[in-house]
């Protein structure tokens, strides 16, 4: 018998052994593949399965996306990480919708152009959404070729990027290329493991070029880290009587942007001079609570929260930017205050909830 090629052992394998039942599989179109390719960039299956299925209840079809304000959105992605693309996702429904009548261009190139799509979500989109033969190079796939083809370097090195794309360009088939495509995907999160990969139900082992020189564990390298640096905010939390929390839009650029959150302040003395000028004489009790960690991936931020009782409310001063009460009631309602929500800043608002819960509503 031919000697199997490298596209059907891993389509024989699928077949019995990949997944199938995954929610982006069920009658797949370009909208839902790249809905699902971009959550998935994010995080992991478990988590972005249910996540998926409120957006496209929300969110049918890219119309649907196109029109819904963008703080919708925001709010639907709360929890799944870096709201940039979030942001990209809406514009670029947006593009899709006018410039192209709702449907999504069927090359590399043209999918290139939208915002927030890069080359292997592209080959995604075309594979798995529509059938045509294009290459995808995700995390999965990237460890399995580095594997095979016993690649030294880390796989998002640019010299080691320039091996791959040609690589997994000759490997994709041109039939069944939604499943080839899936399949590798299935191999390298199910089998091709970081640690611990199970080799020995591998259809590729007995051509594994790391395998063979006993170098599995060692390949691919992992890229040196860096330290981050550490940085600090003090979140001044603002409750009043009726139970809601002053929250203000952080600037469309950089970290959150666009998101609410808490006033910030760089030191406790700017903090003090806002409640100070903000509440003249009436300056509420400061509860100071146990700093809260978040890591970004350029840098750690220590986020000191204070809160305070505010009664009255903080005198106006001048504001730069747009603020909002918001009542800690509705944070689990789909309410008009479904606003996007940085995460430590929803996990500090749910300890606010509690923290009232157990004070009688008046000032401190
Ligand atoms: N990760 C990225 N795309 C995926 C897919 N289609 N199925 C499972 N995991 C994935």
């Amino acid at each position: 018998m031919a000697k199997l090629t490298f596209a059907q052992r891993v389509l024989e394998w699928f077949a019995h052994s990949g997944r199938h039942h995954l929610p982006w599989q069920d009658h797949p179109d370009a909208y839902r593949v790249w809905i699902s390719e971009i959550m998935l960039q994010q995080t992991q299956v478990n988590t972005v399965i249910p996540y998926f299925q409120t957006f496209m209840a929300q969110y049918p079809n890219v119309a649907a996306l196109a029109k819904a304000p963008q703080d919708e959105v925001l709010h639907l992605w709360t929890g799944l990480g870096y709201y940039a693309r979030a942001r990209n996702l809406h514009r670029c429904a947006q593009i899709v919708q006018e410039q192209h009548h709702g449907e999504f261009p069927d090359t590399v190139e043209g999918l290139l152009a939208l915002p927030g799509i890069g080359r292997s979500t592209a080959g995604a989109i075309l594979s798995l959404g529509m059938g045509i033969r294009a290459p995808i190079l995700d995390g999965n796939v990237k460890r399995v070729l580095c594997r095979y083809h016993a690649i030294e370097g880390w796989p998002d090195q640019p010299s080691v990027q320039k091996l791959l794309w040609p690589i997994a360009e000759a490997a994709t088939p041109k039939i069944h290329v939604a499943d080839y495509t899936q399949a590798m995907m299935d191999l390298g999160a199910t089998l091709c493991t970081r640690s611990k990969p199970a080799c020995e139900r591998c259809p590729l082992s007995r051509s594994c070029q790391a395998l063979v020189s006993n170098r599995v564990e060692e390949l691919p390298h992992r890229k040196p880290k860096k330290k981050l640096p550490r940085r600090s905010t003090y979140m001044l939390m603002c409750c009043n009587a009726k139970g809601e929390v002053l929250l203000e839009q952080r600037p469309a650029a950089g970290i959150w942007g666009g998101l609410w959150s808490f006033k910030e302040f760089e030191a406790q003395e700017d903090l003090d001079t806002y409640t100070r000028n903000a509440f003249g004489a009436d300056i509420p009790q400061m509860e100071i609570w146990p700093v809260v960690k978040h890591t970004f991936s350029h840098f750690h931020l220590d986020i000191t929260p204070v809160f305070i009782m505010a009664h009255p409310s903080p005198v106006a001063v001048m504001e730069p930017k747009p603020q909002l009460c918001y009542p800690l009631h509705s944070m689990h309602s789909d309410s008009e205050h479904a606003v996007g929500l940085a995460a430590p800043v929803k996990a500090l608002l749910a300890q606010l909830q509690r923290r009232l819960a157990n004070t009688p509503a008046s000032p401190i």
